[in-house]
């Protein structure tokens, strides 16, 4: 089992790469499968989560080869419409696959991705929208079979809540299916516009990707292209909480600080300074960082579940009280427990999280309980004092390519072992 040790206190400085999203990147290797030809994915990040996708697409018959961060995908011959039971639990959002399976075979078997660390995560949303697209699904020992023997149809959807992975599985299918599809109270995260983009430089007809309401003009054919992932947002915020934690000072370099409002607002509140041009964010730590009075968890362009762990990390040293709640998830303070061994004061009460900044933090043997929350840990073990060890990064490695070597670069002492 693999584990990083950090010395903290070390102010960070200096330019950081960002790297591709993996929320983008998941969807796209899905949607590669509706394509006829060959698909190439630049800008693709290394991590578990790419290489379960990839090992769901070699599965379904697809060749699928990754080289450096570039993943090139043909597949011409899908061969079977079957999901084995332990890739759907290796990646959560494997899910994902079933609306790219439906619009490419019309047919699809596979398991529940099940509970997670963040608590259940219900597909109900995704299954209302592919029955309404005409297709039949029952459930068997808790395996799904879904078919679309008269072929997918296109639909009226209105979500219930917008859902991102039920935003995804629709788009998939329905750029496949006969005839029109609205979706209404759609997801809107950049990662949903960065898949429809991928999907319309393949020949699909996509508008309003991005707004509350999309429309999707089924087609025959999708040909592969190539295709940049864009930039991660939720990694970028990383980063910066971890120069925030440091007192420190950072450049980062292929980022989309459009894609950042709710982020950058709440690190703007909270003193630090942050500044736009093309690509490149400059950062610079608040000293000392204030608090933020009341924040919540909410669907894009509000302030992401997935940042809120990582922010919380920078707020334990706030010089002030600071409230958080996760309006998304049941389940996504298991960090706090972590953060408060390395001597943090945080209360939790319902979805509510209460931060009462300290002025120092210290070392600590923690262990990542899930990928938001492990990087939550890193910001903090870099901002404390002493020596942290933290294990269980599997859960890391799922969504950060090398987080060792890049924090390496601007000044971290942190070695993986
Ligand atoms: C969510 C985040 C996304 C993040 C991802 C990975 C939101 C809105 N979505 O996406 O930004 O990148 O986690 O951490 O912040 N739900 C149902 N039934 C369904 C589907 C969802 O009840 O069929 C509920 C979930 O339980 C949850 C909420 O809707 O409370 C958000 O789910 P959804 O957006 O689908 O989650 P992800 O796609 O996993």
């Amino acid at each position: 089992m693999q584990r990083f040790i950090i010395q903290g206190g070390r102010r960070l400085e200096g330019d950081i790469t960002v790297q591709g999203a993996k929320n983008s990147a998941l969807p796209i290797l899905a949607a590669a499968l509706l394509c006829e030809g060959e698909t190439v994915l630049t800008n693709c990040p290394k991590l578990s989560d790419v290489y379960a996708a990839c090992r769901i697409l070699t599965s379904i018959g697809c060749k699928c080869v990754m080289r450096d961060r570039t993943v090139t995908i043909n597949a011409d011959v899908p061969s079977r419409a079957v999901i084995p039971e332990r890739l759907m639990q290796e990646m959560r959002s494997s899910i994902i696959f079933m609306g790219a399976l439906l619009g490419r075979l019309g047919m699809c078997t596979l398991g529940f991705p099940g509970g997670c660390e963040l608590g259940p995560r219900p597909i109900d949303l995704h299954l209302q929208a592919m029955r309404r697209m005409g297709v039949r699904i029952t459930e068997e020992n808790g395996i799904l079979h879904c078919a679309a023997p008269r072929g997918l149809h296109g639909a009226r959807i209105h979500l219930q809540f917008p859902s991102v992975g039920a935003t995804e599985n629709i788009l998939l299918a329905a750029v496949r299916a006969e005839g029109e599809t609205i979706v209404t109270n759609a997801a809107r995260e950049p990662e949903i516009t960065d898949l429809a983009q991928f999907l319309v430089k393949c020949g699909a007809r996509i508008e309003g990707a991005g707004s509350g309401t999309i429309r999707i003009l089924g087609t025959d054919k999708l040909t592969g292209c190539e295709y940049a992932v864009m930039p991660d947002r939720i990694v970028t915020a990383t980063w910066l909480a971890c120069a925030a934690s440091t007192g420190g000072e950072l450049r980062l370099l292929r980022t989309d600080s459009g894609s950042m409002t709710g982020i950058l607002d709440a690190f703007e509140e909270m003193g630090c300074r942050c500044s736009q041009s093309e690509d490149t964010l400059c950062f610079a730590a608040g000293r000392p960082l204030k608090p933020l009075r009341y924040i919540k968890t909410m669907p894009y362009p509000g302030f992401p579940t997935d940042a809120q762990a990582i922010v919380m990390a920078s707020l334990c040293k706030a010089a002030g009280t600071s409230v958080m709640e996760e309006t998304i998830f049941e389940n996504r303070f298991r960090h706090v427990e972590a953060l408060v061994r390395m001597g943090a004061d945080i209360r939790v009460a319902g979805r509510a999280a209460v931060i009462r900044g300290v002025h120092a933090m210290h070392g600590a043997q923690v262990s990542a309980t899930d990928l938001r929350g492990g990087a939550a840990m890193l910001a903090a073990a870099l901002g404390a004092e002493g020596e942290t060890v933290l294990t269980e990064i599997s859960h890391i490695d799922r969504g950060y390519d090398s987080p060792e070597l890049v924090l390496q670069a601007v000044g971290a002492k942190i070695e993986r072992r």
